[in-house]
């Protein structure tokens, strides 16, 4: 049974994340937060100390595994699912997954994960790339101000200290470099729904997505 196929693109902070892992445990699917696994990649260049701009350097990704277990991602075996969301992970992400190289593996793994059972799965190329043929496409976005409010109670509530408009910010700049990027950029698919989430509860888009699923399914 291939089971059903439950895309969500979107730009940082409009909530994909949350809301695939509540939709997911909800329906007892699986969750595949692709943004991570950049973030994983990330993480290990910058522990392997390679030189950032250089594409040829990444090779590493050959040997190395990346995977999950309910929410938890792990490279090379460790758990890294926390020191993915540090500072220095963050403001180097964009970069990384720029290289054709870096999305070329990625995509590959994102491929055969979405192959069997009942799968939800974000990121910013899922509905245009990874799978084109998803049963429902959803494309969820909010305003810039919204965003970064979200992301400054997120760092609130783990005890990093923040600032909003420097929040702000770093969401326009990744913004920007996520949709401008040559290699697979962020765009919303042609036949994507597109859901605001600036005035809605989490509840309220779980249960708007959930509903969209319920519709499509019959
Ligand atoms: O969703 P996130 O903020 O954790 O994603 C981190 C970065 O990874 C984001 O700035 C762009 C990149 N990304 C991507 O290029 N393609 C995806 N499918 C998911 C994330």
């Amino acid at each position: 049974m291939p089971g059903y196929k439950l895309a969500i693109d979107g730009p940082a902070g409009s909530g994909k994340s949350t809301i695939s892992s509540l939709i997911a445990k909800k329906l007892g699917w699986t969750h595949i937060d692709t943004g991570a696994m950049y973030r994983a990649v990330t993480l290990q260049a910058l522990e392997l100390g390679i030189n950032l701009n250089e594409e040829a350097q990444y090779r590493f990704l050959e040997t190395s595994t990346i995977h999950y277990d309910f929410d938890r991602i792990y490279i090379n075996d460790r758990d890294v699912t926390e020191a993915i969301r540090s500072e220095a992970v963050t403001n180097n992400v964009s970069l990384v997954s720029s290289f054709p190289y870096v999305r070329k593996k990625l995509v590959e793994l994102q491929k055969q994960a979405a192959q069997h059972g009942n799968i939800i799965m974000d990121g910013r190329d899922i509905g245009t790339v990874v799978i084109p043929n998803a049963d429902l496409k959803i494309f969820l976005t909010a305003n810039v101000e919204e965003r970064a409010k979200r992301r400054y109670k997120e760092h609130i509530k783990k005890g990093k200290e923040s600032q909003i408009s420097k929040v702000i910010e770093d969401i326009v700049i990744r913004d920007q470099k996520d949709s401008t990027r040559k290699e697979s950029p962020l765009r919303k698919a042609d036949d994507a729904i597109v859901l605001d989430t600036t005035y809605l509860t989490i509840e309220e888009v779980v249960n708007k997505i959930i509903e969209l699923t319920d519709k499509k399914e019959n």
